[in-house]
């Protein structure tokens, strides 16, 4: 385990796929003093993603894993958290449901975040959905990942209202503002 300060740092692994918004603030997150977190690899299943580069950045070892054929690219995953020591993993944007022995072997130790005020409106297209229903208000959650899609123990909320002109985008942008805040804020409540 890495220590920093005198304090013992969880090594944590993020999976991505896509822009990496999430992955960004939880790097800035990690390098705060007080924080109980060390990113030391950022996973992807896709080479293109804008993400990748936060981890060049930041100098964090990026692996990409080719998941067309999901048990062989989990075995190899596993391989690497194992021998890297992992101890958590956030989903943050990651696009492939992990298989129910992945999160076996990793219990307890994988969150994710999802846009929306869970168990409401799990699965994709939550903006979308949020608006054609009229729903007042929206939000993101941070869970601990179980077998079931979007299912797992809720770790924190956060709460956002949803305005009367808002479009899927404008929603999105202000739930990811939130997300950039709760994803670090749940980190803490965990381990601290
Ligand atoms: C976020 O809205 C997150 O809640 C969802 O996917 C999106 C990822 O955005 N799971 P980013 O790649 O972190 O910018």
């Amino acid at each position: 385990m890495k220590k920093l300060n005198g304090l013992k740092k969880i090594k944590t692994a993020v999976f991505i796929s896509g822009q990496g918004t999430n992955l960004n603030s939880l790097i800035k997150f990690s390098k705060n003093k007080n924080s109980p977190i060390v990113i030391v690899k950022v996973i992807s299943d896709n080479i293109k993603s804008y993400g990748l580069n936060y981890a060049e950045k930041y100098n964090i070892d990026k692996k990409i894993f080719n998941f067309k054929n999901k048990t062989l690219a989990e075995k190899k995953v596993l391989k690497l958290l194992q021998i890297n020591k992992i101890s958590l993993i956030c989903l943050a944007g990651f696009m492939k449901i992990l298989s129910k022995k992945f999160i076996k072997s990793f219990k307890g130790k994988v969150i994710n975040i999802h846009p929306s005020l869970l168990p409401k409106y799990k699965g994709l297209n939550t903006h979308e959905r949020v608006i054609k229903n009229n729903e007042k208000y929206s939000g993101c959650t941070v869970h601990y990942v179980s077998e079931k899609l979007d299912s797992g123990k809720v770790i924190m909320q956060k709460k956002v209202k949803v305005l009367k002109n808002d479009t899927v985008y404008s929603l999105k942008k202000r739930i990811l503002k939130n997300e950039h805040r709760l994803y670090p804020a749940a980190i803490k409540k965990i381990y601290n």
